[in-house]
């Protein structure tokens, strides 16, 4: 790790320093600043958790907080009816605060739009108006792909407004991955843009959005293209079920849109994302159970104030942009911050320039990006006024605690409480992370699970491991924000997520806990230290990878015979994609192949899984039953010494492979 500060004594403090209490300021004016709130919940559970609940407003009150009839089908809410643009907007709007700034939004050239909650309401509903409009339905899958511009909570919030789920897909995917997230999810709506601009450059997304669209296999019924690049546009004629959101929204002008009754457990949006196999899983997330989950946790852990300014440097087709850009900061009735941009573009300095300008009260970014400031030096932060700042964050990635120091001193100044919030696509919002007005703060530590949520570190056998000795996280009793589901895949749901951990092996469901495929270890004050992926994922700057996904892609190259993909560590983005590939008989292993292969990877998922490496080599270390032998690959990409070879089939290959990797 690069050492950018050379802050003598105090930096040595620092560095020795394990556990750092938030100060008496933050505390006493923290959402959550009682340490009897852990002994509440637990006593009084699932009860506790209507004190999420209670954050929203009810069309109608429901009649069972937990329905654990049918697990792991769990249920939340049960019977209560609800709206989440109406959470999300209307009820601000009605209780005095319509003129308070729902969405600041920076555009990269430094354009900006700013929607105080009237304006936002106005929009939705005007979008809404249209959707339906195109004949969307209730319950039907709308498809948004589109990057950081504001047209995207726009349509999420008017599709939440007439009860059609959203499937949001990243930007940066290829048209292959929205292609396949369509199909997968029956989507015959899509809303999605021009382009947008990237280091100052426009770039076309269209062009992506169109193919990806030529690749749906049920027919697309109508699609919305946002005008974002104007005169910088690259001339697209609209296809005949194309609308111009503009145009839209201006024969909708002024049209209101009654938001739909929801029933808690019905479906608000899907998220997709990476698994063990190839086929990304479709996530579904709830209006009821997730709704309040992600509002309380904006609640309490990120300490969302109405008043606040709030900034969470994510992309909102990720899970944490859903959480904690979208729904929990806007059913709070927040401002949240909106950028569109890279936070190196036009200078290092620009995230810090956003801070002062907008005096952003609490800040939620990935440890990849807080490796990068370190990296760049400390002369960046210390060109602004940060002092605005009262909380940090970081989501999605272990963070070592030289960067959690860092972070800590020179964004924070050693004044604000730092969480270190773990979870995933799948829990809807955070699970493990000290809660700032509460708990003292160990660098490398998530913390504690949460009030209320029931997380163990246990061994093969399912028996709890000692403090300090790794193994797999297990949350064993269900939350509010769980998914219910994989789309239209229960099997593959139970498959992948529940495990049979008691004394007695039982198949009993109720025995069955929730497998996040995490490694961990706990320390003596019950911290837990999250240590990675089990599975075959990899975490690319926070984006998680299948390896299998890459691997196909890999595969479907012209002149690759096999692959094998794993991560490898990085600096800045905590790993990088290895690439170990053999190729067919006769075909060149040289720089135009390796292009070919990334190229690939780009075109069948983006350029965010591209390979940091290729390396060709005749055969991959597979163990006697065939498995291919992931960890010496990954020993390899590191330069670590090799474990134990004894019980493969071909040792030979591996120093085959090791020298090749060395000669690079
Ligand atoms: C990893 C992102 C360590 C973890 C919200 C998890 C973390 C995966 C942390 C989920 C953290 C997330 N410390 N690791 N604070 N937060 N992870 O679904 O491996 O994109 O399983 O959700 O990221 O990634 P996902």
């Amino acid at each position: 790790m690069v050492d950018s500060d050379g802050d003598g004594e105090l930096e040595a403090r620092l560095v020795e320093q394990e556990e750092f209490e938030p100060s008496r300021e933050f505390v006493e004016q923290a959402n959550v600043s009682d340490p009897k709130i852990y002994d509440e919940f637990e006593k009084n559970w699932p009860g506790c958790w209507e004190q999420a609940a209670a954050l929203l407003d009810w069309d109608s009150p429901y009649d069972e907080v937990l329905d654990d009839s049918n697990p792991p089908f769990y249920e939340w809410f049960t019977g209560g009816k609800l709206n989440a643009s109406y959470n999300c907007l209307d009820r601000h709007v009605e209780n005095g605060d319509k003129n308070r700034v729902a969405i600041k939004w920076e555009g990269e050239h430094g354009d900006t739009r700013t929607y105080t909650y009237q304006d936002l309401s106005r929009e939705v509903n005007e979008f809404a108006a249209a959707l339906r409009d195109l004949g969307v339905e209730e319950d039907d899958v709308v498809t948004l792909y589109m990057p950081m511009i504001p047209e995207l909570p726009i349509a999420m919030l008017a599709c939440a407004r007439i009860g059609a789920p959203h499937s949001v897909v990243f930007a940066g995917f290829s048209a292959e991955a929205l292609a396949t997230r369509m199909n997968s999810a029956d989507s015959r709506f899509l809303v999605t843009c021009d382009g947008y601009y990237r280091r100052g450059d426009p770039l076309d997304h269209l062009d992506k959005a169109n193919e990806g669209l030529d690749g749906v296999d049920h027919g697309v019924d109508a699609a919305v293209v946002v005008d974002r690049l104007g005169d910088d546009g690259f001339g697209h004629d609209l296809r005949g079920n194309q609308h111009d959101w503009d145009g839209l929204l201006d024969e909708h002008s002024g049209d209101r849109v009654d938001p739909v009754q929801r029933d808690a457990e019905d479906m608000l949006f899907l998220m997709y994302t990476s698994g063990t196999t190839g086929q990304p899983k479709g996530v579904k997330h709830t209006t009821g159970g997730y709704l309040s989950y992600a509002a309380w946790t904006s609640h309490a852990v990120l300490d969302i104030e109405k008043e606040d300014t709030y900034w969470c440097a994510a992309d909102i087709g990720w899970i944490t942009g859903h959480s904690y850009i979208v729904y929990g900061p806007l059913a709070l009735g927040t401002t949240t911050v909106m950028y569109e941009g890279t936070p190196d573009y036009p200078n290092r300095s620009r995230l810090w320039e956003l801070v002062e300008k907008y005096a952003v009260d609490i800040f939620y970014t990935a440890p990849t990006a807080i490796r990068a400031f370190m990296k760049w030096g400390t002369q960046f932060p210390e060109r602004h006024d940060l002092s605005s700042l009262r909380l940090l964050g970081t989501v999605g990635e272990p963070i070592n605690p030289r960067a959690w120091k860092w972070y800590y001193k020179h964004i924070g100044d050693e004044e604000c409480p730092v969480v270190d919030t773990w979870w995933q696509t799948e829990t809807g919002g955070m699970m493990i992370t000290t809660l700032p007005g509460v708990g003292n703060m160990k660098p490398g530590s998530a913390g504690p699970p949460l009030p209320g949520v029931d997380a163990k570190v246990v061994d093969t056998g399912g028996e709890e491991v000692e403090a300090g000795r790794a193994g797999y996280l297990t949350v064993n009793k269900p939350w509010p924000g769980m998914l219910r589901t994989l789309y239209k895949n229960d099997e593959r749901f139970i498959d992948e997520y529940w495990r049979e951990y008691s004394d007695t092996d039982s198949d009993d469901p109720d025995d069955w806990v929730y497998f996040p495929e995490d490694g961990a270890k706990i320390d003596d004050d019950g911290y837990i230290t999250i240590l990675g992926r089990v599975d075959d994922v990899i975490n690319v700057s926070g984006h998680r990878l299948g390896t299998m996904e890459i691997e196909s892609a890999i595969v479907g190259v012209e002149g690759v015979a096999e692959a094998a993909v794993v991560g490898g560590k990085h600096d800045v983005k905590g790993e990088a994609v290895y690439a170990y590939v053999i190729t067919e008989e006769g075909q060149a292993e040289d720089d135009e192949m390796r292009d070919r292969i990334v190229q690939g990877v780009e075109d069948a998922i983006g350029p965010i899984a591209r390979p940091e490496q290729v390396l060709f080599t005749p055969e991959l270390p597979k163990t006697r039953s065939g498995k291919i032998m992931r960890r010496l690959l990954e020993e390899i990409a590191n330069g670590e010494e090799l474990g134990d070879t004894t019980t493969l089939r071909n040792p030979e290959i591996v120093e085959e492979i090791q020298r090749k990797a060395d000669a690079r």
